[in-house]
């Protein structure tokens, strides 16, 4: 039986999937909190632009992390999206990164964050910040929720950072496993064997 919300509590996980769920590394509350202090700086760094900041989700796990930015800022901001292909698991080092969905919105003498969910080996972010540099920009920054240091293979200008995670394999507030789990309002990491 399903739970109604008035039931759920601060830790609640959708129950097909909570049989999966090793532990709750980062609960709803702490990312609402930290989210908090990030859009309070990201207020602050880009006060009184001569243009609306425009934030760029990297689809599709950035998406739940950038609606719950947007909704904290208090300057003027636009929301876009770009889509990339993934490089291959068996090719990591290869930083061959495609894109599947540009933007929609001109950048030049823009000032531009992107927002990830996670930055991992580095390689997606890397590609993404060269390229819209290339476009002429005021300014391109990042803004990712999670950071797992011990897998980066390039160094990064990351300048807002929610929380550094271990190397191991966490799903929910937007990230996956086979498109599963991305509903779960928390940070969590799966049982051995789960498939992750
Ligand atoms: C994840 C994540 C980043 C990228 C980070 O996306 O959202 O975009 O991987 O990895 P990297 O630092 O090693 O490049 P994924 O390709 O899983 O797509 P998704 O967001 O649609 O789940």
């Amino acid at each position: 039986m399903s739970s109604t919300s008035a039931e759920r509590d601060d830790l609640w996980i959708p129950e097909q999937l909570r049989e999966n769920v090793e532990e709750i590394l980062i609960p709803a509350d702490r990312i609402a909190a930290r989210l908090d202090e990030l859009a309070a700086e990201v207020d602050r760094d880009y006060a009184g632009r001569d243009t609306d900041l425009l934030l760029v989700g990297v689809l599709r796990g950035a998406v739940f992390t950038l609606s719950d930015l947007a909704r904290r800022l208090t300057i003027p901001s636009a929301i876009d999206f770009m889509a990339c292909s993934s490089y291959g698991s068996s090719t990591t080092s290869s930083g061959v990164v495609r894109i599947l969905k540009d933007l929609d919105t001109e950048i030049e003498g823009r000032d531009v964050l992107l927002v990830e969910d996670i930055v991992d080996t580095g390689l997606t972010l890397d590609y993404l910040i060269k390229n819209l540099r290339s476009r002429n920009p005021a300014s391109v920054e990042v803004l990712s929720l999670l950071t797992k240091p011990s897998r980066r293979e390039v160094e990064l200008p990351v300048r807002y950072i929610g929380f550094e995670v271990p190397d191991v394999f966490v799903v929910g507030y937007g990230l996956d496993y086979a498109e599963r789990y991305r509903g779960i309002p928390h940070i969590v990491s799966l049982k051995p064997g789960t498939g992750a």
